[in-house]
């Protein structure tokens, strides 16, 4: 018989119906060698799959499969600049900004070059106090005013390497909620602020209605109109837009249309990175993410890293059936990472046509969430040991996390394997009576300990969080998400969904304004929107 996808898929279907009987523990008893061979390895970090529901045989299928699907030639066909954003009419070119196959994309790779120079001149400029706010004071504080891909990868990165030492303080506003720059803008100082407006498109409204914002608050404190442009650095595709707000040349930074904006942090994007945390961590964070690149593109498929992540997570969704995917760091320093991976899997893979646009009869990227650990223990744990919902689960652990107190280290470490224990093994029938029976409660009281287990997760174990494993990580997830995207059979790299609630928001805010709708609007929003206005009215 040939093999086709159709073939593997059915065959897939198949070993995962007598897998979905099986338990994780049988598979560890029945090949005790089980933990080494369900592994690999990546520039600083370990992908453990071995607590997965996971046979040789779905394995071995799910590795011809991406060899059936071509998942190493899509690689080539993205680092190489083809138009893997085929409603776009674009390459993504997310690799090529942290030094990727430089060779196919001279120009390209030239025009990063200049840029990053340019950044690392301003960052330095900035850092040594050459390059001051329209007073003379040294910048003490930079606000990144953007949404989305420009605003959560420098958040994550600042939070998760920022230390007392950094150069300057960050501090990020994304919300067209007013009170979101107002609380940060209450403890600074304007004559020491610098704001980088970071938009791709400019066009985006919280972004500028932050940025006109803090200019009012910068004219506020007596920064002249002709001055103000000392305090603002710009980055987008649209630099001549950004020369309308008086931003001289040398603070304009391009951005491509060929860098998908939740992949972009590795551009200018990251100049917020650069200004916290120092130049040379940010070229750390892209040497990090280039190992990841060149690890993708020479591993075979069982030893890929990010291939791997793609094929469990395929696995997990379509053939095991669950629809909800957890990330849990055990590292308060990676917080902001489910929210970074919501927006990168999320506005990715989260489509219903194929490129040449069949409606897909399959589900796509599943619900992804998730807190840095042990937090959510205190929480949402319990649904996950005893709810009805199936789920899979990254557990991230960094074997070394920094200088704190060692104790409180081994604790959270202990959380983390005690989580990964507990998710596999649950607890039976039988040691919930006898705990029951210890504790003198009656049978049906009993039934209230047991914990199925069996939840299939992986395992991430990074080195340190240090600006090359985050930037190897973080890729990591990038080229998984890419990879589902080609199982998937559709577009990563767009997002016309998004659009049409900002069209209407358009409409509404005249509604808001005047009490007169441009287009046809439904009962409930007309009265919603009377009751605001009610409520706002003087
Ligand atoms: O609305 C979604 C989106 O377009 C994201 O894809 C993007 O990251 C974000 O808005 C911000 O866009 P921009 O960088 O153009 O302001």
């Amino acid at each position: 018989m040939t093999i086709t996808p159709q073939a593997l898929h059915e065959a897939l279907q198949d070993i995962a119906s007598e897998t979905a009987q099986q338990r994780i523990e049988q598979l560890f008893t029945a090949s005790p060698d089980r933990a080494d061979r369900y592994r690999c390895e990546g520039p600083g970090l370990t992908l453990d799959f071995s607590k997965h529901l996971l046979t040789d045989d779905a394995l071995q299928t799910l590795l011809e499969l991406a060899t059936v699907r071509s998942l190493p030639e899509a690689f080539e066909q993205l680092i190489q600049g083809q138009q893997v954003n085929r409603s776009e009419r674009r390459p993504a070119l997310h690799t090529l900004l942290r030094g990727t196959a430089t060779g196919a994309q001279a120009q390209r790779a030239s025009a990063i070059d200049k840029t990053l120079a340019r950044m690392a001149t301003l960052v330095e400029a900035v850092h040594d106090g050459g390059c001051r706010g329209a007073g003379g004071q040294r910048f003490t504080d930079v606000i990144n005013l953007g949404i989305g891909g420009s605003d959560l990868g420098p958040r994550l990165i600042c939070d998760a390497l920022g230390s007392e030492a950094m150069p300057l303080r960050t501090h990020f506003v994304a919300n067209i909620d007013p009170d979101d720059l107002d609380r940060t803008l209450t403890a600074l100082d304007p004559r020491s602020t610098l704001f980088v407006i970071c938009s791709k498109s400019f066009t985006t409204e919280e972004t500028l209605s932050n940025a006109a914002r803090a200019r009012k608050w910068l004219e506020a404190a007596g920064i002249r109109e002709q001055a103000l442009g000392l305090h603002f650095i710009a980055v987008t595709t649209q630099v001549a837009q950004a020369g309308e707000w008086h931003i001289p040349e040398e603070r304009c930074f391009p951005l491509w249309d060929w860098v998908g904006g939740r992949y972009s942090l590795w551009s200018a994007v990251g100049v917020s990175i650069a200004l916290g945390l120092g130049w040379s961590t940010f070229e750390r964070l892209l040497v990090g993410a280039r190992l990841l690149d060149t690890h993708t593109e020479r591993a075979a498929p069982g030893e890929n890293l990010p291939m791997m992540m793609a094929l469990l997570e395929l696995w997990q969704t379509h053939y095991l059936k669950t629809d909800t995917h957890l990330v849990l760091p055990y590292a308060q320093k990676l917080a902001h990472l489910p929210d970074f991976l919501q927006q990168l899997t999320m506005e990715s893979n989260g489509k219903r046509v194929s490129p040449a646009g069949e409606v897909l009869e399959h589900h796509t990227a599943p619900v992804l969430w998730g807190s840095a650990g042990t937090i959510g223990q205190h929480s949402y744990y319990q649904l996950l040991h005893q709810g009805t919902r199936a789920f899979s689960a990254d557990i991230i652990l960094p074997l070394r996390s920094g200088e704190g107190d060692l104790d409180a280290r081994r604790a959270l470490a202990a959380h983390a394997l005690a989580q990964s224990r507990a998710f596999m093994v649950g607890r039976s029938e039988e040691d919930a009576r006898a705990l029951g029976n210890e504790r003198g409660f009656d049978e049906a009281t009993s039934r209230q300990f047991e914990l199925p287990g069996n939840h299939s997760h992986t395992l991430i174990l990074m080195d340190d969080i240090s600006p090359e494993c985050l930037g190897a990580l973080i890729a990591a997830y990038e080229h998984k998400t890419y990879f589902l995207s080609v199982l998937l059979n559709l577009n990563p790299f767009d997002q016309w969904g998004v659009e049409l609630g900002k069209e209407i928001a358009g409409h509404i805010r005249h509604l808001l304004e005047t009490g007169e709708s441009e287009i046809q609007m439904d009962p409930a929003t007309l009265t919603a929107s009377s009751a605001w206005r009610e409520a706002n009215s003087s």
